[in-house]
């Protein structure tokens, strides 16, 4: 579904700063997929560009072998709103608007019915447990409601890949542990393809594979198997030899 052929990016500047050296990784549809590396190692750059927000100095990115990054302006907009989904760190969630007028947000855009805006949103909000909470200011809900509000918000338009940067960053454990549960369940009943970015151990071992990534390099990548818990000790042990600040796993959580 997705492929990244030696991608670099250089960000230019006054020092032009090289982020990204010839990564090179393919996800296959259905996968859920970690993305793990110290601070600065270039996981949100990419990210971006597989996200289209930014675009790579050379190499390609195809997403069901079309290359997102010769799509024109229309093509563009069509492409993020049907393929994309995204969840961020701090929800990204308006708050003036309820719970349930966020979620159906993507739809208001795209200048559906009312009534139809309602009944998909009240379907996914029981998916993910927040019927109860719809009608809620975000001011006035939980950093996990918050979090499971952004994910129903993604998943509104069935997106074939969400995109995740660090979507447990601002959650306690017990709430992290139930946005990574979710994520698992969405990804294995609807077969979405999902690629996150975190530094937390516990969030990675809910993904099937973690690509680790250092200084912009290729780092090693693992694969989960069956014990979730064995793959927790093991995303441990690699960063622990990846390296690089002691507070990127100051979160540790088992
Ligand atoms: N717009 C930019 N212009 C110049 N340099 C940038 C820009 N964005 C990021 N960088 C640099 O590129 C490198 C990679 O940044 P990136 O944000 O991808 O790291 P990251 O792995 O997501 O880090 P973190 O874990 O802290 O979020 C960093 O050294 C950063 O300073
Ligand atoms: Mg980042």
């Amino acid at each position: 579904m997705l492929q990244v052929n030696q991608v670099s990016k250089i960000y230019e500047g006054k020092i032009a700063y090289q982020a990204l050296s010839n990564i090179q990784f393919t996800i296959e549809d259905g996968e859920f997929v970690g993305i793990m590396g110290p601070s600065g190692s270039g996981k949100t750059t990419l990210l971006n560009m597989i996200a289209t927000i930014d675009e790579p100095t050379t190499g390609e990115i195809l997403i069901h072998d079309r290359n997102i990054n010769q799509l024109n302006k229309n093509e563009l907009a069509k492409f993020r709103r049907r393929e994309l989904g995204f969840v961020f760190q701090d929800f990204n969630l308006l708050h003036t608007l309820t719970v349930e007028e966020n979620i159906v947000l993507p739809l208001t855009l795209d200048g559906a019915k009312v009534s139809e805006m309602k009944s998909k949103a009240a379907i996914i909000a029981e998916q993910l447990g927040i019927s109860a909470i719809m009608n809620k200011r975000t001011y006035e809900i939980s950093g996990g409601q918050a979090q499971r509000a952004a994910i129903a918000r993604a998943m509104i338009h069935a997106p074939h890949l969400l995109l995740a940067d660090e979507p447990t960053g601002n959650l306690d454990s017990k709430s992290a542990r139930d946005v990574m549960e979710l994520l698992e369940k969405i990804n294995q009943e609807q077969q979405t393809t999902m690629m996150l970015v975190t530094h937390d151990p516990l969030a990675a071992s809910y993904c099937q594979r973690v690509i680790f990534i250092r200084d912009g390099k290729f780092y090693s990548e693992i694969h989960r198997g069956e014990h979730r818990q064995t793959f927790f000790q093991k995303i441990i042990d690699t960063l622990s030899l990846l390296g690089g600040h002691a507070n990127d796993i100051s979160s540790i959580r088992v």
